[in-house]
């Protein structure tokens, strides 16, 4: 059956689109709108009205035809019968209007929106930009400088803004079909084709602002560059060459390697949350959620249950640092309503569902609790037998560790079933990231509960199993261990973060070394035996340590830091320091290139999770992809560690490790079997699903 339907209502042809989940323009849509149209010609009809059913309006071109032959009719095509139509159409938008939805209600003569609906071209986030007359349609009617922050910023924007911006034409304030027949009715709508429109004017200003945004905050990507120089066009070009340069861009970004990887980062992020071997167990039902400790991952966490509607029950044993983490809690609500996320009323009703107590009692009630205290198993394990005590024996146990074991917790409760990791990155209300850490025992109905939490708190989750440091932690060490080896044999601090930040990661080992702390790794590392990681690696950090050089914090650890700033200075003292643990180490420094550099940390990361992919800690390759793209700054535009590795070739990066385990020795640099066996195959790292 068609997704489209007719029918005819006070002179109105009214088509319905109802493609779910998000009337995505697959085919057999743009098929049924062309036949749709052509039903305009009736003289009983004035207008056409195009609305869809079900959650949104339409949410794009459909990205799963992207990379795959094209089939006729395109969205063009749609577009021209849209133009063509000898009837005015008007678009009644609801939920979100995106990319190639956009562009069709672009190619619409009127757009009536429901106040709670956006509008944006968001292609630039798939390494694309718009590529059926988004760029020249919408500097028509808005100007460049809106044109180029739909395209380039690639964030959607709000009915009210779009109606400032004059790319809708009324807020329907009562049910959107009927506003639609009332807007229709307004008088005489003429035909007001947007591409018969007269250029966009130069606005040099604007396009000075976009470049200097694409060039700091989409540093190494194609398509914000492109969408600029598309826009631009339309300022100079008649609306047909204007299409044509639109589409020679877009076509070679969909052709290009970056549009691939963040194509496949779009449904990873989407998969990562779903498990590869569906369970029976139905989710419990959760209202209440206790979260111990008030510190930084505390705060973060309580924030971003009460923002996704629960009750909070934050509990610390410290007043003081109850009291601090209360006030810190209010100030991230109070932000949100000041920057206009939320309103007064759903600020007032997060506040209003927050407890906070130093009693442990307080949490009886709770349907779930994470633990976000100090990062220290002893500790841990007595909050463990405290929350045992305290908890329904059917409330879910969920720890927020980076690294330890969650086995060993559950160990600690008489229901090992109920327990789990939730491990929260910082700051927990800002990033997006959370992996599930499915311990041994725990239950199907606990997983799938936490999948659901995940959901609600529009959270990309991850499931995997106990090992040290889960997915993301794991596979740092490697790339920790080898910047820090390559410091020893001769590069410097600076070279090194500058090799990687070429490479697209938003910070170098070193300076994200001294921002989280030097001390903290020294800690740990006092944790380890030296079997369990490489000493020398280490050795200029924890002379730094002990030089009482903690990073930031005592404003110099790898850099020199002015009071106050985190900008990192280079420091011939830290030159010195390297210079004399090289001769302590016996080292004669040795010229190291930025590819060395690169294939070191990176191929390390990459060995190091197809390792935990064969062991089962994840589910699948993607996952680790949508790990590191979101929880530690891969460039999203590479896809992803195992995205990058399948792009250069899996031989070509199984000769490299055997290569630097012929150098190094074999200690650290054993080829994954894994990777080993699809290279042999031809296999993908991305998308291979452990069995
Ligand atoms: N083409 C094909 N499939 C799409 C799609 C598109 N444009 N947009 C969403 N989907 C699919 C998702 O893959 C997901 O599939 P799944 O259920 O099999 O995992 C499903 O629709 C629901 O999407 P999801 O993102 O989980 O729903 P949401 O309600 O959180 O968000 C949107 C809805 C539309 C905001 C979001 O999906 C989105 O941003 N889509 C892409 C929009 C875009 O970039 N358009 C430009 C392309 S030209």
């Amino acid at each position: 059956m068609s997704p489209v339907s007719t029918e005819f209502a006070n002179s109105c042809l009214v088509i319905t689109v109802d493609h779910p989940p998000v009337n995505a323009l697959s085919h057999s849509v743009r098929l049924g709108l062309i036949e749709a149209l052509s039903q305009a010609d009736h003289d009983d009809i004035n207008t056409v009205i195009l609305i869809c059913a079900g959650r949104t309006f339409f949410s794009g071109a459909d990205i799963s035809e992207f990379g795959k032959p094209p089939k006729s009719p395109g969205l063009s095509d749609v577009i021209k019968a849209l133009e063509e139509c000898p009837k005015p159409v008007v678009a009644a938008i609801h939920g979100q209007a995106l990319g190639g939805g956009f562009e069709v209600a672009l190619a619409c003569d009127y757009r009536i929106m429901e106040a709670s609906a956006r509008i944006g071209l968001p292609e630039v986030n798939l390494g694309l930009i718009p590529g059926a007359g988004g760029t020249q349609r919408a500097s028509r009617i808005a100007g460049l400088d809106i044109a180029m922050e739909l395209a380039v910023g690639g964030k959607p924007i709000s009915a009210e803004r779009a109606l400032q911006v004059g790319l809708c034409d009324e807020i329907a304030h009562k049910d959107l079909y009927e506003s639609a027949l009332g807007f229709s009715h307004h008088g005489e709508l003429q035909k007001r084709v947007i591409g018969k429109m007269d250029p966009a004017e130069i606005d040099e200003a604007a396009s000075r602002k976009w470049r200097t945004y694409a060039t700091k905050r989409q540093k190494g990507q194609k398509a914000p560059l492109a969408a600029i120089e598309a826009i631009e066009a339309s300022c100079e070009l008649t609306i047909e060459e204007g299409l044509k340069r639109e589409r020679e861009l877009f076509v070679d970004l969909m052709s290009g390697s970056q549009s691939s990887a963040m194509r496949h980062l779009f449904f990873a992020e989407r998969l990562s949350g779903k498990l590869a071997n569906p369970v029976k167990a139905k989710p419990l039902d959760l209202k209440q959620i206790g979260v111990v400790g008030a510190g930084t991952m505390g705060v973060g966490i309580a924030a971003s249950m009460l923002a996704a509607g629960y009750d909070v029950f934050l509990f610390d044993v410290n007043k003081d640092a109850l009291s601090v983490g209360h006030g810190r809690i209010k100030a991230i609500v109070d932000g949100d309503l000041k920057k206009g996320r939320i309103a007064g009323p759903v600020h007032d009703d997060r506040l209003k569902r927050l407890q906070v107590a130093d009693a442990w009692q307080g949490l009886s009630t709770c349907d779930l609790v994470v633990e976000a205290v100090f990062e220290d198993i002893d500790i841990k394990h007595k909050v463990f037998a405290e929350l045992d005590e305290v908890l329904r024996p059917d409330a879910i146990l969920a720890s927020n560790t980076s690294y330890l074991d969650i086995d060993a917790l559950a160990a600690q409760s008489k229901h090992p079933e109920r327990v789990l990791g939730l491990h929260f990155f910082s700051p927990a209300h800002i990033m997006k990231l959370l992996e599930i850490v499915r311990g041994e025992k725990t239950s199907d109905a606990v997983l799938v509960t936490a999948l659901g939490l995940a959901k609600r708190m529009k959270k990309i989750s991850v499931v995997c199993g106990v090992c040290h440091g889960f997915i993301g932690n794991r596979m740092l060490t490697g790339y920790a261990r080898e910047a820090g080896l390559l410091l020893l044999e001769g590069a410097s601090p600076s070279q090194i973060d500058k090799a990687l930040t070429d490479f697209g990661m938003p910070m170098g080992p070193f300076a994200m070394s001294d921002m989280a702390g030097l001390d903290i790794g020294y800690a740990n590392r006092k944790k380890l035996s030296t079997d369990q990681y490489e000493e020398h690696a280490f050795r200029v950090h924890d002379q730094l340590v002990e030089m009482g050089r903690k990073g930031q914090k005592t404003d110099a650890g790898f850099y020199r830091y002015e009071a106050g700033s985190r900008t990192p200075i280079l420091d011939a003292a830290t030159d010195d320091i390297i210079t004399a643990v090289r001769t302590r180490e016996g080292v004669t420094p040795r010229k190291i290139t930025d590819q060395e550099i690169i294939d070191r940390c990176i191929l390390a990361l990459i060995n190091e999770g197809a390792l935990l992919l064969d062991e089962g800690i994840a589910q699948r390759g993607s996952d680790i992809d949508v790990v590191y793209a979101n929880g530690y700054g891969f460039p999203r535009w590479r896809g992803g560690p195992f995205c990058y590795a399948d792009e250069q070739g899996l031989e070509t990066i199984v000769a490299r490790i055997e290569h630097f385990s012929e150098q190094h020795g074999n200690r650290w640099w054993h080829v994954s079997p894994l990777l080993k066996s699809l290279a042999e195959t031809g296999g993908s790292l991305s998308k291979h699903v452990q069995t």
